[in-house]
């Protein structure tokens, strides 16, 4: 299983990358918009430096503006993976950049047939996002268990990839469903190596060491 962390921020890469277990970055216009000043191609490029795998977004709409603007940041770096929005240009667009060997995450996926229609246009990458269908009152990784389940049946090459992650417990689900990859949020990551035992655990092994010190 990869893990990426979902940020346009290269401090938060850099530090979760340093403990050996970060695979890739997700960026998104409004993780980008978030930090102010920073150029969007420096921000994608220092992090390809950092991990092999960095989703950068394109925001044309139309298919020739989309296949410019994939042509254009697939040149940035090898690592870049071009992120493309679920739409009938998209999809276009999905095929093109497969033809040109451009790896492509599609994102705002929601459904089974969007699924299956992104990774029958070649993407490398399908992003559902679950966060968003609980914030409605849905079991997101629902659709996640769906997706595997249709996954199971063909032979999709197509990554799946766990998307709008909210807390440890989507990740929990994401691994036990087989999910190629989760992107994680910064403070989510954070708790991801926490347990409560663990802590307990450790204190106690520090205690009795200590008292086998002053024997
Ligand atoms: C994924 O690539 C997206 O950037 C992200 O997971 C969206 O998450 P959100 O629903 O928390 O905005």
């Amino acid at each position: 299983m990869k893990l990426f962390i979902d940020t346009a921020n290269v401090d938060q890469v850099a530090e979760i990358a340093s403990w050996g277990v970060l695979d890739g970055v997700t960026t998104n216009p409004s993780l980008v918009a978030k930090e102010e000043g920073a150029d969007f191609k420096e921000t994608v490029t220092k992090m390809c430096g950092l991990v092999n795998e960095v989703s950068a977004q394109i925001t044309a709409t139309e298919f020739e503006e989309m296949k410019k603007q994939a042509d254009e940041y697939s040149s940035w770096h090898k690592n870049v993976v071009v992120k493309v929005p679920m739409t009938v240009e998209g999809l276009k667009t999905l095929n093109y950049c497969s033809s040109k060997g451009i790896h492509t995450n599609t994102t705002l996926v929601f459904s089974v047939p969007q699924a299956v229609m992104a990774a029958k246009s070649g993407a490398t990458m399908i992003s559902p996002f679950v966060g968003r269908l609980d914030d409605l009152g849905m079991d997101g990784m629902e659709l996640i268990q769906d997706i595997r389940t249709a996954w199971d049946h063909y032979n999709f090459d197509t990554q799946i990839l766990v998307a709008s992650v909210r807390n440890t417990e989507h990740v929990h689900r994401a691994a036990t469903i087989g999910a190629h990859i989760a992107t994680i949020p910064y403070k989510v990551f954070q708790e991801l190596p926490q347990h409560d035992l663990t802590d307990k655990g450790l204190k106690k092994f520090m205690e009795d060491w200590e008292s086998v010190q002053n024997r």
